[in-house]
């Protein structure tokens, strides 16, 4: 009965499923044309029925959709099961706007382009209409009773010069049209004044600069003759000693499930589940037509629909495979963005060394990383979002923040930004991104701990000053549980399983290691430290909670805030012993530089997790030196 019986219950829907859950959806309830589908993805099966998952056994296959109705403004969330034909579950979500979908923002330009009071604000401006393009923005929260109920945009508006131009280079400044998503109408056109659109048309595309192109380059070719030393079954991923497998949805993008290490003959767990489940960017220019800007990238808009399609020999190098995402547009028809997540193998330099010169005998090892990655593109801003896997262990986060500044022009006095080109302002911001991490370090039962190192006081003990020791403190409850980094300390967090030990008696865990980090700059009472909350706390962990998936809460799309870490961890609920999840959240501080514009080479921003006491010595003794082995 069932075409996907037999698939492991965390496969992402495939093509077929995801027709049938919208078509079970339209047949069960009465959707008309005014509808949209901001979300179609697969209901992962409870955890407790994954972890118990054998080959062959029989799990009901569901899909999680989330509805608009344009004509009424409602929201609803809607669980289909794809096995026994049915609508399980049908919720009307009171006063919840759902995510931005991308052909909103096509129609939303439409209305915006064709509004008379918008026509008349550009020839105001003596700007050619044709040449006006409309970006629109998620328009935040900020208690203006008038925006309350309604499904609000608020667009920036460029001016493209040529066809082929960056418009982002050449601001309309103070022109914002506020539209309304639902009656797909403007609703306002805030004007703060008629400021010169920036000079310079700031290309950076190939067609601008090919007789510049510097000629010294030789070709450097990555070849792997018997193909690449990973295994692929679906979405499961074989390499070396570890497996895991990948998801997709349209909000977070790329999903790890069920990593574990091979170690003994025995695949033993380390995370359940991982992703990038929140990410905003507060922006820190104060006047009118800039001090809303700070983009929910997965709540108000969802990275996934927005991940690119991926090019061999450009986005990634050598011998790569791909996997397509399974989505919908807002009309809940299938669209497959093909090779959106790319997996493939890197030369990482040195995995270990040491030289005996006594018997002048050299041991090294050539280090190989396994890389899963995605790559979005949010308006102006290119995200690329990188797992990486090392032999030894190592699990490393990286996000590649790259594309075009959001600017604003002429600032006399740029105080909240950089001048970065002839009346460009390129306006100060952080990108913030929270992790959801959920660890089962050789099964769910974990525990928590932050690691800090202390100088031992001068003292009979310490006559001349060196000691110190690092001093592991215990993570009771989530109210305990909510860290800041501490760079100049050393400080860490390491998940540990208490009822496993090491040969040396120790609990198996993993520490994690914070990266480039930064605190929020926007005012504790700031409406964005509200809604982005969990911006507070670099370390928040909770207990395993099936619908704690986003940190700023399901729907953060003009929510007033609240939702999300800081209200589930009220409970102060229990830490030890326990199945634990770990947010990591960490920012990269944006301070343009010209070197920035007009398209900024690659940032790079993340974390890294590493073994600690979960193996019994260095776990990569096995990797065979290379065949040009010296000595
Ligand atoms: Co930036």
């Amino acid at each position: 009965m069932v075409a996907s019986a037999g698939l492991h219950p965390l496969e992402p829907l495939t093509i077929d499923e995801v027709r049938r859950a919208v078509d079970l959806v339209r047949s069960q309830h009465p959707i008309g044309e005014r509808w949209r589908f901001p979300v179609v993805t697969l209901k992962e099966p409870p955890k407790a029925t994954v972890l118990a998952y054998q080959p062959g056994d029989a799990v009901d296959r569901q899909a999680f959709l989330v509805l608009l109705d344009n004509d009424t403004g409602h929201t609803y969330e809607a669980v289909v099961s794809l096995t026994t034909a049915q609508v399980v579950s049908w919720q009307h979500l009171p006063g919840i706007q759902p995510n931005i979908m991308a052909d909103e923002l096509e129609d939303c330009e439409a209305a915006v382009r064709s509004h008379p009071d918008f026509q008349a604000a550009v020839a105001r401006r003596g700007l050619p209409l044709d040449q006006v393009v409309v970006d629109p923005w998620a328009i935040g929260h900020f208690g203006f009773k008038e925006e309350e109920g309604q499904r609000l945009s608020r667009c920036l508006c460029y001016v493209r010069t040529t066809p082929e131009s960056n418009f982002y280079a050449r601001p309309i400044d103070g022109l914002v049209p506020v539209v309304d998503l639902n009656a797909m109408a403007v609703v306002r056109i805030e004007d703060v004044g008629e400021v010169p659109v920036p000079p310079e048309p700031g290309e950076y595309a190939r067609e601008f600069y090919q007789d510049r192109f510097r000629p010294d380059l030789k070709p450097l070719s990555i070849t792997q003759p018997d193909g690449p030393s990973f295994h692929i079954d679906g979405h499961q991923i074989r390499w070396q000693r570890w497996q895991m497998r990948i998801g997709f949805t349209p909000r977070e993008g790329l999903v790890l499930y069920q990593v574990g290490y091979e170690d003994g003959g025995q695949v033993r767990p380390i995370l359940y589940r991982a992703s990038m489940a929140e990410m905003v960017v507060p922006y820190g220019d104060p006047r009118p037509q800039h001090f809303r800007k700070n983009a929910f990238d997965l709540g108000e808009h969802g990275v996934g629909m927005l991940a690119n399609s991926l090019t061999n020999g450009c986005d990634c190098f050598g011998e790569i495979r791909y996997f397509d995402a399974v989505l919908t547009d807002s009309r809940g028809n299938v669209a497959v963005t093909e090779n959106a997540v790319c997996l493939h193998e890197e030369d990482f330099g040195i995995l270990w060394k040491h030289t005996d010169w006594r018997r002048d005998h050299v041991d090294v090892r050539r280090s190989r990383r396994l890389v899963v990655s995605f790559i979005a593109t949010v308006d102006n801003y290119e995200y690329g979002f990188y797992w990486y896997f090392y032999q030894d262990g190592t699990i490393q986060y990286e996000i590649k923040l790259t594309g075009i500044l959001l600017v604003g022009a002429l600032a006399d006095q740029p105080k909240y930004g950089t001048l970065v080109a002839p009346e460009v302002n390129a306006l100060n911001h952080q990108h913030f991104f929270a992790m959801r991490l959920d660890f089962d370090v050789d099964g769910c039962p974990n525990s928590v701990y932050e690691v800090n190192s202390h100088a031992e006081p001068l003292g009979p003990e310490n006559p001349y000053g060196n000691a110190w020791y690092a001093e592991s403190t215990l993570l009771e409850r989530e109210q305990a549980a909510q860290r800041q980094i501490d760079p100049l300390g050393g400080r860490y967090w390491k998940v540990v399983n208490p009822n496993v030990q090491n040969r040396l008696g120790q609990p198996v865990g993993f520490k994690l290691i914070p990266g480039e980090n930064v605190r929020p700059f926007a005012h504790p009472d700031a409406p964005i430290m509200q809604r982005a909350g969990f911006l507070k706390h670099h370390l928040w962990v909770t207990p395993y909670g099936a619908d704690e998936n986003f940190p700023a809460g399901p729907y953060p799309n003009q929510h007033p805030g609240g939702e999300g870490l800081p209200k589930w961890t009220q409970a102060d609920r229990p830490l030890e012993n326990t199945d634990v999840v770990l947010w990591y959240v960490f920012g990269h501080h944006h301070v343009p530089r010209p070197e920035d514009w007009p398209v900024m080479p690659v940032a790079y921003s993340g974390f890294t997790l590493k073994p600690l006491g979960f193996f019994d010595q260095n776990p990569a003794l096995d990797v065979p030196p290379s065949p040009k082995a010296c000595h």
